[in-house]
């Protein structure tokens, strides 16, 4: 817009217009309130894990928020929980020590074990959830099936079905908590479903099924894999786990940190110590984070930690499997640890020296109605097991249209891009918790989803405060970022060669789901964003309309806090 315009027949500038009494382009009337005074926002979030709990805590505790945000959270599931509702596969469990996998506003004195079984981590998110009624703003059984951006009103059109009813809904603010491994697949094998046997993902158990004394197949070597086979071998006649890339059985995650480097147990003792002695587990928590987060030098090509957390894996794995030596030959990677997400399996190596368990490289051709077939014949089983992961193309779960149509669908086909895990552009009001490339692979995922959750409510901030309407981040920074990002990634280990969901199920090429960089980098960033690489549009024709009445919310009318800022 001019900043100038020709009034009644002369040329005069804006302001010049409005002293003389008339009122130019971007002339408003004044707002009556005093500066930065809040609108109430509406946040419409999807899923209730870890992520959308967390945002559930800040608005309402944390911040004190309720009075201005009204908060709706639709989860499709029955039960709050994420990852740790879904996955109960025999052997599910957080590789990451349990003191370090909390809530930062909830730490646990109770975890039982230095790595906690999933069940616990269930148990522990309910058990949170009660303690501060993180549910109310919860609606279950509600899954978000649509979301439509709405350039008029500044909102998005939302649609949820809640069990074939469609409810409609509108947000200022609409945010992603719907987890980046939340959509488990099926692999492509032919005749998977000719099977008449039990056939179960790992990400959707059936615990009425009873495996023992079955013969049991599983697919897969990826982290579910990797848990359930050790869990599984005790109890079955006979278990084969169709693998058909090596992978690295790492050491523990912080082995330093556990005794002789494997999980334990806590005692009554330790668990008294933690309860009385807050400053003491405190301690502990900082330890077992800073040893986290330093774990991205491990993932640093060539750094010292990652050329010694290779030696130590490459040792570990030699020993475990002394007995077969062509197992070993077979089993280590050339590429380097990390490059798929790194997974410990304590007993997995160790399950193979049981008779009753075998590894099979043989490419799986086809699935029959009474077991798997490969060009060494077909061999039968009860039960089949697809540890095969999980959608991880990033695309949202949901119908999607931003601004002027933009749909990230075909975009995001091949390689996902965001700004930061946390925004992308044409979806204006729109964030993403864990998005593409984000921190999830060297350092407390909890942490870093409370510090993505202070950049989002920074935002509805800003917002509610300066009257406007829409937020969207520029295409062009979001290009020169993802350009930036992909050249830093080349010195980390996830740019290896190797088959991996951190590549989007690819080889090599773009690393879409891995943060480029540290942890800590990741939080200096989300605090020190400019607006600069942002297109904000305003509620009115003039930007300053929030400036209001020409007070603070401190003068009342000459009868406040005049002085509130000497102590
Ligand atoms: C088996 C497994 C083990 C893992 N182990 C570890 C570990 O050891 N350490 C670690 O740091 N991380 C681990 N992770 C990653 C884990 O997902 C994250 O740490 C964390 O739980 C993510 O929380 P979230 O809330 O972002 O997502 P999730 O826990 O995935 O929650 C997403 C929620 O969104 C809901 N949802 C999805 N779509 C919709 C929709 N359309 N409408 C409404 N609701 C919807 C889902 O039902 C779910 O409740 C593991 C993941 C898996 C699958
Ligand atoms: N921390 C934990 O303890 C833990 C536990 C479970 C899951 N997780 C998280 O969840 C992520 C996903 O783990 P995941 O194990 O479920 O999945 P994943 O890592 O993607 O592994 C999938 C496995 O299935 C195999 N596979 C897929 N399609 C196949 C086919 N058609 N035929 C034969 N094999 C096939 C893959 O083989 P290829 O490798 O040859 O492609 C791979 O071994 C992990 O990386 C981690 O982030 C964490």
């Amino acid at each position: 817009m001019p900043s100038s315009e020709e009034i009644n027949g002369s040329h005069i500038t804006h302001a010049g217009a409005v002293a003389k009494g008339d009122r130019p382009r971007n002339w408003v009337p004044i707002k009556e309130e005093p500066v930065f005074s809040r609108r109430k926002l509406k946040i419409v979030c999807a899923g209730a894990g870890f992520s959308g709990l967390t945002l559930s805590h800040k608005i309402k505790l944390e911040l004190k928020l309720s009075d201005v945000i009204d908060l709706v959270i639709y989860e499709k599931n029955a039960d709050v929980g994420g990852t740790w509702y879904e996955n109960r596969y025999p052997g599910v469990a957080c590789d990451i020590p349990a003191h370090s996998y909390t809530f930062l506003f909830e730490p646990n004195p109770e975890w039982s074990q230095f790595y906690a079984p999933g069940s616990e981590i269930e148990a522990y998110i309910k058990k949170t959830v009660r303690k501060y009624n993180l549910d109310e703003p919860v609606q279950f059984n509600s899954k978000v099936t649509e979301a439509t951006w709405d350039e008029e009103s500044g909102k998005w059109k939302i649609k949820v079905d809640r069990s074939g009813a469609v409810k409609e809904d509108e947000a200022d603010i609409f945010v992603n908590g719907t987890g980046f491994l939340n959509k488990w697949k099926w692999p492509k094998i032919e005749g998977l479903f000719d099977f008449k046997g039990k056939l179960v993902h790992s990400a959707n158990w059936d615990d009425s099924y009873d495996y023992t004394g079955k013969k049991v197949a599983v697919i897969g070597n990826g982290s579910s894999g990797i848990q359930c086979v050790p869990a599984m071998q005790p109890k079955v006649e006979k278990l084969v786990n169709f693998v058909r890339n090596p992978t690295w059985i790492s050491v523990n995650i912080c082995a330093d940190k556990a005794l002789d480097g494997r999980n334990f147990s806590y005692t009554e003792e330790d668990k008294k110590r933690f309860r009385e002695d807050p400053k003491a587990h405190l301690v502990l928590r900082k330890e077992l984070e800073a040893s986290l987060n330093g774990f991205f030098y491990g993932m640093y090509r060539d750094h010292p930690a990652q050329l010694g957390l290779t030696a130590l894996c490459k040792t570990q794995m030699i020993d475990r499997m002394q007995a077969s030596p062509e197992l070993a030959d077979k089993m280590i990677p050339k590429w380097r640890p990390g490059c798929r997400r790194l997974t410990p399996g304590d007993g997995y190596l160790e399950a193979f020296r049981e008779p009753n368990t075998s590894m099979c490289w043989d490419a799986i051709e086809s699935i029959t109605a009474t077991g798997i077939k490969t060009a060494n014949g077909e061999e039968a089983f009860d039960m089949i097991v697809c540890a095969t992961g999980f959608d991880a193309s990033f695309i949202p779960p949901w119908k999607f249209q931003g601004r002027d149509g933009a749909s990230l669908d075909e975009r995001w086909k091949v390689d996902p891009e965001a700004f930061f895990a946390v925004q992308v552009d044409g979806m204006p009001n729109y964030f993403m918790f864990n998005g593409p490339n984000c921190p999830i692979s060297h350092g407390s995922v909890l942490t870093q989803i409370s510090w993505t959750c202070d950049y989002i409510l920074k935002w509805a901030k800003k917002i509610a405060t300066e009257d406007i309407k829409s937020v969207d981040v520029k295409k062009e920074a979001v290009d020169d970022y993802n350009t930036w990002s992909q050249e830093f990634l080349k010195r980390t280990v996830w740019a290896d060669e190797c088959r991996s969901w951190y590549k989007n199920g690819k080889n090599s090429g773009h690393v879409t789901a891995v943060y480029p960089g540290s942890i800590l980098h990741f939080k200096d960033c989300l605090e020190n964003m400019g607006g600069e690489h942002f297109d904000i549009r305003y509620n009115s024709k003039n930007r300053f309309r929030f400036l209001g009445n020409g007070e603070s919310v401190w003068d009342r009318h000459g009868m406040g806090d005049l002085a509130y800022y000497m102590n």
